[in-house]
C-alpha cells in the first residue's frame, strides 16, 4: 500500500482536473502542486521544457505519489511545433518519471484518447479498451503514446482520459464554452462524424485517490457512458438548456481548418476500471443536466 502519510506532487496543478486532483489528494496527503504560467494559490512554478525536477522545493524522500497533469495539451500547438513541444510532452515529462522512479514512486501520468487513430469502421465508433493497439495519427498522440510505453515499460500507472467536463463554473471548457454561446443565441458548428465520451473532472480526481489507494498500477481507461457524436452531445445541451436545437449546424470534422488531420473516434472503453470502482462514473447526460441546473 501507499504510506499515505508522505506526500504527493502534482505536476499541472492549475488546469480543472489538476485543480480537482489537489482537492482529492489533500483530504489525505500533503500536496505540492505546480504551475507554468497561471500560478495557483499554493502552487510552485515548474516549467517541464528546462526545469530540472531535482530543483522542486520538496523533499523527494518523503514523497508517496507523483501525478503527471501537465503539459501542451492543444493538439494545434503540438503540430505546429513537434520538436518545442516535445521538450514539454515527452523530455521534460521523462525527466519527472525517471525521477520518481529512481525514488522508488511509481507515477501516475495521465494520458488521452489520442493515442488512437480515430478511424470510424463503417461510420460508426468502437470504442477502444486497453488491449487495442495504439496508433496514433497526431503529434500530440504519438507523444503520449511515447511517455505511455516509458511509463508501462517500468513501474507506474497510466491512465487514458476522454474529453474532460468541469462543474465549476470558472473553469469553462467544452460545455459550458457551448452553453454559453447557445444561450446567446450564438449558432455553433458541431461535427456529426466525431465521437466521444464525456468524463467528469472530479470522477478523475477520485479514481487518482483510488489508484494511490489500491495500488493500481499499469494501463486503464478513464471514461464514462455513454459515446455520442459532437453534434449528439451538442444538441442534448441545447434541448436541456431549452434553446432552438436549430442553433446546432451539423458539419463534419473535415470542414474545420485544422493543422493535421484529427481522429474522429475519441471514444474509450472504460468499463474494466468501472469494473474496479466502488462508485458509477457521473454519465455525460448526467453533466449536462448538472451544468444547466448550475446557470
Ligand atoms: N482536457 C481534456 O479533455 C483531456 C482529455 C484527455 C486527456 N487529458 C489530459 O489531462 C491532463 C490535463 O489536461 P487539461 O486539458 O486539463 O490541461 P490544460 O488545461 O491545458 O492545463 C495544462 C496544465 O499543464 C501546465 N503546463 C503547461 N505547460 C507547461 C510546462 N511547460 N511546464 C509545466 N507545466 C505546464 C499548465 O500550467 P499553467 O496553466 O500554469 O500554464 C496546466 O496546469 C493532460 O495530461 C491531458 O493530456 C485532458
Amino acid at each position: 500500500m501507499t504510506d499515505l502519510s508522505k506526500g504527493a506532487l502534482v505536476v499541472g496543478a492549475t488546469s480543472s482536473v489538476g485543480k480537482a486532483i489537489c482537492r482529492e489528494l489533500s483530504q489525505r496527503q500533503e500536496v505540492v502542486g505546480t504551475h507554468h504560467k497561471n500560478p495557483g494559490p499554493t502552487t510552485v512554478a515548474f516549467d517541464l521544457e528546462g526545469d530540472d525536477p531535482g530543483s522542486l522545493p520538496i523533499d523527494w524522500g518523503n514523497l508517496g505519489s507523483v501525478v503527471v497533469a501537465g503539459g501542451l495539451t492543444k493538439l494545434d500547438v503540438c503540430a505546429q511545433d513537434p520538436e518545442a513541444s516535445a521538450r514539454v510532452n515527452v523530455e521534460g515529462t521523462l525527466r519527472v518519471i525517471r525521477r520518481a522512479q529512481q525514488f522508488g514512486i511509481a507515477p501516475i501520468f495521465l494520458s488521452s484518447d489520442a493515442v488512437f487513430s480515430g478511424a470510424l469502421s463503417n461510420g460508426e465508433p468502437r470504442p477502444k479498451t486497453e488491449t487495442d493497439p495504439a496508433d496514433p495519427i497526431t503529434v500530440y498522440g504519438r507523444q503520449k503514446r511515447a511517455v505511455e510505453d516509458v511509463v508501462l515499460g517500468s513501474t507506474g500507472t497510466v491512465l487514458r482520459l476522454s474529453k474532460l467536463v468541469s462543474t465549476w463554473p470558472e473553469d469553462g471548457g467544452f460545455l459550458p464554452d457551448l452553453a454559453a454561446r447557445l444561450l446567446h443565441s450564438e449558432p455553433v458548428r458541431a461535427a456529426t462524424d466525431q465521437f466521444l465520451n464525456l468524463t467528469w473532472t472530479e470522477d478523475v480526481a477520485r479514481v487518482i485517490g483510488f489508484a494511490i489507494a489500491e495500488n493500481l498500477s499499469g494501463l486503464w481507461h478513464v471514461a464514462a457512458e455513454p459515446v455520442r457524436s459532437r453534434y449528439d452531445w451538442s444538441i442534448g445541451l441545447a434541448r436541456e438548456l431549452g434553446v432552438s436545437e436549430g442553433l446546432v449546424r451539423p458539419c463534419s470534422l473535415s470542414d474545420f481548418e485544422l493543422d493535421e488531420p484529427r481522429p474522429k473516434d475519441c471514444s474509450l472503453d472504460g468499463s474494466r476500471l468501472q469494473q474496479r470502482l466502488p462508485w458509477t462514473l457521473r454519465t455525460g447526460d448526467q453533466l449536462i443536466s448538472d451544468i444547466v441546473r448550475r446557470g
